[in-house]
């Protein structure tokens, strides 16, 4: 059972394979938080709970008279409030109906259910009824009748745990929610790093680890989006964890929208962490009987290291929170027509692109900005979603039919929730958009957004991208979002309810993406804003891919992927070949590095294969060929950490589950002169395999000289000595050298 209670005791714990979670409802009625860590049963760890009187910190009043020792303050905690005697970052904050802000909850009841809850309208990780069991908590302020609902998911064999709140309003008076996070949790003992993933447009998903210290540390957006620039994802772990052993957690929040999360270390070197929608853009008005709704954050954790706790969030994300046919199904290689045309393209040009990528390897093309309305460039058109068949010298459907004529699936751009002011939709509609009444709104890239928070802009989204949907031939969707969002308002809403605005955008833009991922269960859609600046785990619930940066140099996505990687699978990491000099960059990275980078991902190509060499085109085919051959293990093996880009070589390995084969990629970011050689200890293979390790250079041209000169080209090692003897790789000979080393299982006979 993974979620066992002792009321007698007022204990619950949830269990998974290796961790234990673990509450207590203590004589207040209080909900303790007491333990998070490897798997302990259920033994009552409020033992460990040191009370004595802070001084400063206050008792409840029920507790007070007798002890002075009680004191909510320092007592850890499943949801922390704000304005009753707690003064680390709150969980819940409760404007009532007298201007008071104050809550104080107290758990009336509790009760398990088997499988995992669903949260109508929002992302939430799924399973099936035997792979997960939930947990509901009923806390109440007497006062006001505000009650929460704490939802605890269990998933035993994902070492995997869920949580969101529900809050419901059951007095006789309007209550406002000023803040209402999805999770706070406090460890007592525990010293931790904190590792957040900070960027910027180009330049996301940078990992940092710095010690907590003393005070409120934060991360977070009001951006509308979740943002380049803070993802919300986070590790806390000890301080001599590594990749390969070491206590960390690791919580995702499911959420695309602001969002905060904040850790302080208290007065008595106690850790809070506290995650959910950011307050600064939220206030919520429940009136009588009315309930809200938080997103959800999924969390794990392991004593196995980063790397570990890497691969359950890329398992619990692959096959728990992406959904639909494409979640599982092999997707196809693409090509994009952004980089090699940009918004200069006719229907002609496109064919000839998709007809030479069809010759290399490539399954389907993608159109993208550019062929709708009057859309030449990025000041206008945004919003008129009707085929520019001038452009285009067609109609969509004919467009379509030549592409798959070619050989090739069909696929489309579309960035549904911007406007241009110059666009027949903002003339039709100004109201429809995001602005302050009486002001000028902040413009961002020349475009306004559209207010999805309304219903009838997003019916008649719907409508528009359903239209297209059905009027041609497209099995793909690249879903766009080009600005953060600003002056924050709605005219859907009164003055007293503007606080929802965000919120509500976001639960419209999910509506949205639900009845056109559901209307159209065949098309494959891919999550973009301005490459990776909407790249979370809500996202991946609607579209199984996000395009991971408008960055395409090899080199720059070297960081940008690792960074990634420590909470999202490679099969949701949108990478591409593009053309060199790096239109971003400048830079040149050879072919082979490239490729490399993008099978890191769910591989294609951004360039026009029309202008390459034949030579190129060769390359570009035996690419295609070893991406195809190890599609499984790329996409769903486990994916290992070796070495960080900045350590000189970016090195990863993708293992079967079984250890049956491994692929190992390399691509050296620095070359010195008598270099010193650069080694790898391989991971998750089987200690007494004998595997047969193939290395290869994939430039086809330098490839075949160089390879032969520093190793021999195979030989026959057991999984111990890789992993504990390690492969020492052989050495650069150029810049961005690549290393392919592919390790197969011999049979009994060595074979
Ligand atoms: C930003 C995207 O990330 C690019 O790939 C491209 O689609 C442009 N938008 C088009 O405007």
């Amino acid at each position: 059972m993974a979620i066992m209670t002792d009321r007698e005791n007022g204990v619950i714990s949830l269990q998974t394979r290796r961790t234990t979670y673990q509450m207590k409802v203590d004589q207040f009625g209080v909900l303790l938080h007491t333990y998070y860590g490897g798997r302990i049963g259920s033994d009552d760890m409020s033992y460990q709970i040191c009370t004595l009187d802070r001084g400063m910190s206050g008792n409840p009043y029920e507790a007070g008279k007798t002890r002075r020792d009680y004191s909510l303050d320092v007592l850890p905690q499943e949801y922390s409030c704000w304005g009753t005697g707690d003064y680390r970052p709150s969980a819940l904050k409760v404007r009532n109906a007298d201007g008071s802000r104050a809550v104080e909850l107290r758990v009336v009841d509790y009760r398990v259910e088997e499988g995992k809850y669903t949260l109508p309208g929002l992302p939430a990780v799924y399973a099936e009824e035997r792979e997960a069991q939930s947990l509901f908590v009923r806390l109440a302020d007497r006062y006001t009748g505000v009650e929460v609902e704490l939802q605890y998911g269990v998933l035993p064999e994902l070492d995997v745990i869920t949580r969101a709140a529900k809050i419901t309003n059951r007095g006789g008076c309007a209550v406002v929610l000023e803040k209402a996070a999805s999770l706070c949790i406090d460890w007592q003992f525990e010293r931790y790093d904190w590792i957040t993933f900070h960027g910027r447009h180009c330049m996301e998903r940078i990992p940092t680890r710095q010690a907590l210290r003393h005070g409120v540390q934060s991360v977070g957006s009001t951006r509308g989006g979740s943002s380049h620039n803070y993802n919300p994802f986070t590790i806390l772990c000890e301080p001599s964890a590594t990749e390969t052993a070491g206590a960390c957690c690791g919580f995702s929040f499911l959420y695309s929208g602001d969002f905060l999360m904040e850790a302080e270390v208290d007065q008595v070197d106690q850790t809070r962490l506290v995650c959910g929608i950011h307050p600064d853009s939220f206030a919520w008005t429940l009136e009588p009987g009315e309930s809200f709704q938080t997103p959800e954050v999924l969390f794990t954790y392991t004593d196995g290291g980063l790397g570990q706790l890497s691969r359950t969030l890329h398992r619990v994300i692959r096959e728990h929170v992406c959904r639909g046919e494409w979640a599982h199904k092999r997707r196809p290689v693409l090509i994009n027509n952004w980089e090699a045309t940009y918004f200069d393209f006719t229907g002609d040009k496109l064919v000839q692109i998709a007809r030479e990528a069809a010759s290399l390897g490539v399954e389907l093309f993608v159109m993208d900005d550019g062929w709708f309305g009057k859309r030449d460039d990025d000041n206008s058109g945004l919003g008129d979603w009707f085929p520019n068949e001038k452009k285009l010298g067609c109609t969509l459907r004919e467009l379509g039919e030549r592409i798959n004529a070619a050989g090739m699936k069909f696929g489309i751009w579309v960035e549904p929730e911007a406007v241009s002011e110059d666009s027949d939709l903002y003339r039709a509609h100004p109201d429809w958009v995001v602005q302050i009444p009486g002001r000028r709104p902040c413009l961002a890239r020349n475009q306004l957004i559209l207010d999805f928070s309304r219903r009838e802009v997003q019916e008649y989204i719907i409508e528009r991208v359903s239209a297209i949907l059905s009027s041609a031939p497209i099995s793909y969707v690249k879903w766009d979002f080009n600005r953060s969002i600003s002056d924050n308002f709605t005219h859907s809403l009164d003055p007293r309810h503007q606080g929802e605005f965000s919120h509500r955008y976001v639960l419209g833009l999910y509506r949205v993406l639900e009845t056109l991922t559901q209307t159209f269960p065949h098309v494959l859609f891919e999550g973009c804003s301005a490459g990776g600046g909407r790249f979370d785990a809500g996202m991946l619930y609607y579209t199984p891919q996000i395009w991971c940066s408008d960055n395409t140099d090899a080199i720059n996505r070297l960081d940008i992927q690792y960074g990634t990687s420590f909470g999202y699978p490679i099969s949701t990491v949108g990478a591409h070949v593009s053309a060199v000099p790096n239109h971003q960059t400048g830079c040149s990275a050879p072919l082979s590095a490239r490729g490399c980078a993008a099978m890191a991902g769910t591989f294609g190509f951004e360039l026009d294969v029309t202008k390459l060499t034949s030579a190129e085109k060769e390359e570009i085919r035996g690419q295609i060929a070893t991406f195809r051959e190890h599609y499984d293990l790329i996409q769903n093996g486990d994916y290992y950490r070796l070495a960080a880009p900045g350590e000189g070589c970016a090195v990863w390995e993708f293992a079967a589950r079984d250890g049956g084969e491994a692929l190992v990629q390399a691509v050296f970011t620095r070359v010195e002169g008598n270099p010193v050689p650069f080694h790898v200890h391989l991971q998750g293979l089987r200690a007494e395999g004998r595997y047969r390790v193939g290395v290869t250079d994939p430039d086809p041209v330098q490839g075949s000289k160089i390879s032969k000169l520093w190793f021999p080209r195979e030989c026959v090692v057991s999984g111990a000595a890789l992993e504990r003897g390690g492969l020492t790789l052989p050495l650069p000979r150029r810049e961005y050298q690549v290393w392919q080393v592919r390790l197969t299982l011999c049979g009994e006979d060595g074979q």
